[in-house]
C-alpha cells in the first residue's frame, strides 16, 4: 500500500475584519447573551475540492455567504456540523473543552454524509485561528462561554444527487450563556410518540442538520403541551428510550446506580461519555445500556428513580421534571428541585470547564497562539 500523503500543515490567511464590534458594544452583548444571537467578528473558512483537497484555509470578516441557488446542500441537506465551548479561566486564559473528541465525531459525520473528512489538526487549528482574533469574545465570569460551531456543506452548484465536489467548512463563534430561559429549572418533555428522530441505519448517530429539521414538528407538538423538549423514542417498537433533539439523557437510581440509555441510532455526545467518567470518580455505578420507555414511567411512579438530567454542550446539564405523554404524566422533580445527585455532578462538570478544579485527564485543551 502506498503510503498516506502527508497531511499538509494548517496555515491560514488571516483578513482582519476593518469593522469590527466596538468594546462598548460588545461588552454589553458578553453581558447577557442568550444563545446564538450574537456572533464574533471573524469566521474561518477552508474550501475542499477532489483535485485540491482542502486548501485556501482562511480567516476573515463574519459575514454572508455568496451562495448559487443551486448549492447542493440547500436542496439535498449534504450537511454536517458541531458545537463546543471555549472557557476563559480565571487567569486569563482560554481553554476548550475536549475538542479533538469533536474533531473526531466530525469525521465519522462527515463519512457518513459522504463528506470529505477534515483532518483532526485541521478542525483544531481552525477553531485556534479564530480564537486568536477574537479572543476578546470569550466571556468572563458566570456560566458563560464562546460556543464555536464548526459546520461543513455540499457546496458545488449541481442538481443531481450524488456526493458534491466541491465542500466548504467554516467556523463561527457565538459568545452564550444558558440554553433554556428558565436556567436549571427541571424541563418538561414530551414523549414523541407518531414521529422518530433517527432509524436503524439513518443518520441520527451523525451531526447533519437533516436530523434536527424533522425534530422541529414533535418539538412543536410539545410546546403545544407545555413542553421545552422532545423525548425520541426508538424508531422501530417505540419502546426503548433515546435521547432529547440536542441533549442525551442520564437517569438516577435510588441506589446510587446511573443509567444512559444505549442505542446506535443517538448522537455519541462528548458531555454523556465524559460525564460517565466523572460520575464513577465521584463513586456512582454508570450503566449504558438500553432503557425502555416504560422503565423511566413506572421507576417514576415507584420512586425508585429519583432524577432525571439531560446533558450535552449546550444544555450542560439540566434537570428533567415533568415527562409528559398522551395519556398522562409523571414528575420527578415535583418541588421544581432536583438533587442531590444533578447538581453534584453538574459543579463537578463545570468545575473542570472553568478551571476550578483539576483536570487529571488533560480534557481543557490550551488555545495555540500563533
Ligand atoms: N444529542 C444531540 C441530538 C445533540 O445535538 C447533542 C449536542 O451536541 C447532544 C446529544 C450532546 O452532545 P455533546 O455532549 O457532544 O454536546
Ligand atoms: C450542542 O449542544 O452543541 C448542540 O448542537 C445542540 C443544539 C441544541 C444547540
Amino acid at each position: 500500500m502506498p503510503a498516506a500523503a502527508p497531511v499538509k500543515s494548517f496555515q491560514p490567511r488571516i483578513e482582519l475584519n476593518p469593522a469590527p464590534v466596538g468594546v462598548d458594544r460588545r461588552a454589553e452583548i458578553l453581558k447577557e447573551p442568550g444563545f446564538g444571537r450574537y456572533f464574533t467578528d471573524h469566521m474561518v473558512l477552508i474550501d475542499w475540492d477532489p483535485e485540491n483537497g482542502w486548501h485556501d484555509e482562511r480567516v476573515v470578516p463574519y459575514g454572508p455567504l455568496s451562495l448559487d441557488p443551486a448549492t447542493a446542500a440547500l436542496h439535498y441537506a449534504q450537511e454536517i456540523f458541531e458545537g463546543l465551548k471555549a472557557y476563559r479561566h480565571e487567569d486569563g486564559s482560554i481553554k476548550v473543552f475536549r475538542p479533538e473528541q469533536n474533531a473526531a465525531r466530525f469525521q465519522r459525520s462527515a463519512a457518513r454524509l459522504m463528506l470529505p473528512e477534515l483532518p483532526i489538526q485541521w478542525f483544531l487549528g481552525s477553531l485556534d485561528a479564530l480564537l486568536n482574533v477574537d479572543e476578546a469574545w470569550v466571556p468572563a465570569g458566570g456560566e458563560k462561554a464562546l460556543y464555536l460551531r464548526p459546520f461543513m456543506f455540499a457546496s458545488e452548484s449541481f442538481l443531481g444527487v450524488r456526493a458534491a465536489r466541491k465542500v466548504t467548512y467554516a467556523v463561527i463563534a457565538s459568545p452564550v450563556g444558558g440554553y433554556f430561559e428558565g436556567g436549571t429549572k427541571p424541563l418538561a418533555v414530551w414523549v414523541a410518540e407518531e414521529y422518530s428522530r433517527a432509524a436503524p441505519g439513518g443518520t441520527g448517530a451523525a451531526k447533519c442538520g437533516g436530523n434536527y429539521a424533522g425534530a422541529l414538528l414533535p418539538l412543536s407538538e410539545a410546546a403545544k403541551h407545555g413542553c421545552e423538549q422532545v423525548v425520541f423514542l426508538d424508531a422501530k417498537e417505540r419502546r426503548l428510550v433515546e435521547e432529547l433533539g440536542g441533549m442525551n439523557l442520564y437517569f438516577v437510581f435510588d441506589d446510587g446506580q446511573i443509567v444512559t440509555p444505549a442505542s446506535d441510532s443517538i448522537l455519541d455526545g462528548i458531555i454523556k461519555n465524559s460525564l460517565h467518567e466523572v460520575a464513577a470518580d465521584l463513586g456512582y455505578t454508570v450503566t449504558e445500556r438500553p432503557f425502555g420507555i416504560d422503565e423511566w414511567t413506572q421507576g417514576v411512579a415507584s420512586g425508585r428513580i429519583t432524577e432525571v438530567f439531560a446533558c450535552g454542550t449546550a444544555a450542560v446539564i439540566t434537570p428533567v421534571g415533568r415527562l409528559v405523554w398522551r395519556e398522562g404524566e409523571v414528575n420527578s422533580a415535583p418541588t421544581g428541585e432536583a438533587g442531590p445527585v444533578t447538581p453534584t455532578l453538574r459543579r463537578a462538570l463545570v468545575d473542570l470547564q472553568y478551571g476550578r478544579a483539576e483536570d487529571p485527564r488533560g480534557w481543557m485543551r490550551r488555545i495555540n497562539h500563533s
